[in-house]
């Protein structure tokens, strides 16, 4: 947590970045077109957008002291001698300010696409919401612009840093609660209107490192079939949940037996919407390897993934986005590109 003069001076900063113009150029969004910088804040671009270091005096002509002694203090900031750079990525996600840290293979923090998929289906939220697996707080803070109050459950320490960090900076302390924990166990016993989910969700085979923010387990719904065993418990009888994700299948569509599985162990109406279609090759696998943490040893995993996916029948990776309601009879609908147009199709059980 941030001491009360902190949290003034991170929303002072935010106040200073709208003005600034660096919104659009710092944003995820593949629409935004970037608006012209003035020329007394090109300098937050060269320091936020470029990733350079910049002098430290030049800084202050446009900063104010305290903001600047509290992005320092915060370690936002780090002085060399004169200059002074941003050891972290600072995000415009969907009008929130967000900092994380810079994608490196030793990064434990995560914020991707992904992260801006999800946050499109929560804009609105009420009531009380929870947000597992939150990362730095982009779901859990989209959501407490609207909602009454956001429960967010992260099991990697160093995101508590940034969460409380980006919670003030955005002025939503007030409407958040982090619990540092392992999914629902954080929040036996209460109940949420909605629940949003990003889980790692990467098919990784048994036996390769693989980073906690990534890894999903060996067809990538270790989280979300665990998420959807406990729903019952959490979700409040009118509620909804919001999950991200990715399921194998081959060119003809998603294997979505383990949907069915969830769906009717949990009495549940599970709608998958496949957003992506991958092949197991080329770029996508590269990815996949490319993730693992191991050094020089690429050839040795790569060959993991294709024989894992030549034992699991996968040649294809769909990316989707789920939604889950309570049903008096269980249900799974899904939309998917099977290769020729998309297919759509709803299977309820007894
Ligand atoms: C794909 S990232 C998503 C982070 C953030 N919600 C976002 O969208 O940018 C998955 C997050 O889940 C966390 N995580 C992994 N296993 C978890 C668990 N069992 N309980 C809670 N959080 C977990 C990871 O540390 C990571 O921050």
């Amino acid at each position: 947590m941030l001491t009360d003069e902190q949290r003034h001076a991170l929303v002072r900063w935010k106040d200073l970045l709208a003005e600034s113009g660096l919104e659009r150029a710092l944003t995820r969004d593949p629409d935004a077109k970037p608006t012209e910088i003035p020329e007394r804040f090109q300098i937050l671009a060269r320091l936020f957008h470029e990733g350079l270091e910049v002098e430290a005096r030049e800084l202050a002509a446009c900063v104010p002291g305290d903001v600047l002694a509290t992005l320092e203090a915060l370690g936002l900031l780090k002085r060399a001698a004169d200059k002074l750079e941003s050891p972290y990525r600072l995000a415009n996600h969907m009008g929130l300010w967000l900092f994380s840290e810079k994608v490196s293979p030793q990064a434990k923090c995560y914020y991707g696409n992904d992260s801006f998929e999800l946050s499109r289906m929560l804009i609105g939220a009420e009531g009380n919401v929870l947000d597992l697996c939150a990362g730095v707080g982009p779901q859990a803070l989209i959501c407490a612009r609207t909602a009454k109050h956001v429960t967010a459950i992260e099991i990697e320490p160093l995101a508590a840093r940034f969460f409380w960090i980006n919670a003030a900076l955005n002025g939503l302390t007030d409407k958040v609660e982090f619990l540092a924990g392992d999914l629902l166990k954080p929040v036996a016993g209460r109940k949420f209107d909605l629940i949003s989910c990003n889980p790692p969700f990467m098919p990784v085979p048994p036996g390769v490192p693989y980073p906690v923010f990534a890894g999903g387990g060996g067809d990538g719904l270790y989280i979300v079939r665990r998420l959807m065993a406990g729903l019952p418990e959490v979700l409040a009888p009118d509620g909804r949940c919001e999950v991200v994700g990715a399921v194998l299948g081959n060119a003809a569509g998603p294997d979505l037996a383990a949907f069915k599985q969830m769906a009717a162990d949990s009495s549940l109406a599970i709608i998958v919407d496949c957003r992506t279609r991958e092949e197991l090759e080329g770029k996508t696998l590269k990815q996949l390897v490319g993730m693992a943490m191991v050094e020089g040893k690429g050839e040795e995993v790569e060959r993991a993934f294709r024989s894992h996916f030549a034992n699991l029948n996968a040649t294809h990776l769909y990316c989707f986005l789920l939604h889950a309601v309570r049903a008096p009879s269980p249900m799974v609908c899904s939309s998917f590109w099977d290769g020729s147009g998309m297919s759509f199709r709803m299977e309820a059980f007894p």
